[in-house]
């Protein structure tokens, strides 16, 4: 299967439009080697001409046009993306579905606690029905956990892995976990048999994650901060990562210490926050993710998996 990286940052891109964090600062100045990033997407397809959109960010515009592969087309309108899934209710992850209203119907999949929450408290399903009647809703079920396939995109395999992450502040379940509000996804290309394990939001591990990453021959993960208390070090809020359902990077129970006796796996950092070091190559955070084995997503990334 063929996974393309749309979006590598977390919410807000980088660099973020009202942020001076030294990491913005240089991206923006160009006195870092640090790339810009869009908000976090991906895109996985078996033959490269139908592809299902993974997360649907306010930046997907950018994305498709950046994209030839992805923006292709038989007739006068279309794109090469047959359907969306997405992970949570995100606003990172979910006000894509506004831009893409000039290409409905389209298919969406997530559980029904992501679907409540874009019907109710950041209602875009509901708005988009006034677009040739909006997005199809498929359920992804995860009490009990279901795989399911995708009928425009053949050849894969979707299975979702409930996470503990956090669901966002205007969902009810803020702060209050249900089953549901945040998935990763184990995706099987049928005919070779390879797993990504995607997962952007990765708060908390269990055992379905260790048997996810034991699986897969490909992780890619959440990477949105160093460290768990970097927003507040710089003064720019008031959370942690673990606040916001993310697992930090370094430190004793960090990123790089969970995957480290995956030695078969392939490694990507994804869903990368403006303020995290790892965004500048030059960094020494950087060349510790490199040294443990793992690669720091970029835009346009293409992989064979
Ligand atoms: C998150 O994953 O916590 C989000 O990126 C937050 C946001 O988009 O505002
Ligand atoms: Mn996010
Ligand atoms: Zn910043």
């Amino acid at each position: 299967m063929q996974v393309l990286v749309m979006g590598s940052a977390a919410g807000g891109g980088f660099p973020q439009w009202n942020c001076h964090c030294p990491m913005c600062v240089a991206c923006r100045q160009g006195t870092s080697n640090a790339q810009p990033r869009t908000q976090s997407s991906i895109a996985v397809s078996q033959n490269g001409e139908d592809w299902v959109l993974i997360n649907a960010s306010p930046d997907i515009r950018q994305q498709i046009n950046a994209n030839p592969q992805i923006a292709k087309a038989n007739g006068p309108r279309g794109s090469g993306i047959r359907s969306v899934i997405v992970t949570d209710s995100q606003i990172d992850h979910t006000t894509g579905l506004l831009i893409l209203r000039e290409g409905l119907p389209l298919n969406l999949y997530c559980t029904e606690m992501v679907r409540a929450d874009l019907t109710q408290s950041f209602p875009v399903l509901a708005m988009m029905k006034h677009w040739h009647g909006g997005y199809r809703h498929n359920e992804i079920k995860v009490n009990p956990v279901e795989a399911f396939e995708i009928e425009e995109v053949a050849g894969l395999s979707f299975e979702p892995v409930p996470l503990k992450s956090n669901a966002p502040p205007y969902s009810p379940h803020r702060n209050n976990y249900h089953v549901g509000d945040s998935i990763g996804l184990k995706i099987t290309d049928k005919d070779t048999g390879k797993v990504l394990f995607y997962a952007p939001g990765l708060g908390e591990i269990n055992r379905d994650v260790m048997a996810a990453l034991d699986s897969a021959d490909c992780a890619m993960v959440d990477g949105t901060l160093w460290q768990d208390d970097e927003m507040i070090r710089l003064g720019l809020g008031t959370s942690l990562g673990s606040d916001m359902g993310h697992l930090s990077v370094s430190g004793d129970n960090g990123m790089l210490k969970l995957l480290e006796p995956f030695t078969a796996l392939r490694k990507i950092l994804i869903h990368i926050n403006n303020t995290n070091p790892i965004l500048d190559p030059d960094s020494s955070e950087h060349a510790q993710v490199r040294a443990a084995g793992v690669e720091v997503a970029f835009d346009g990334m293409l992989i064979q998996v």
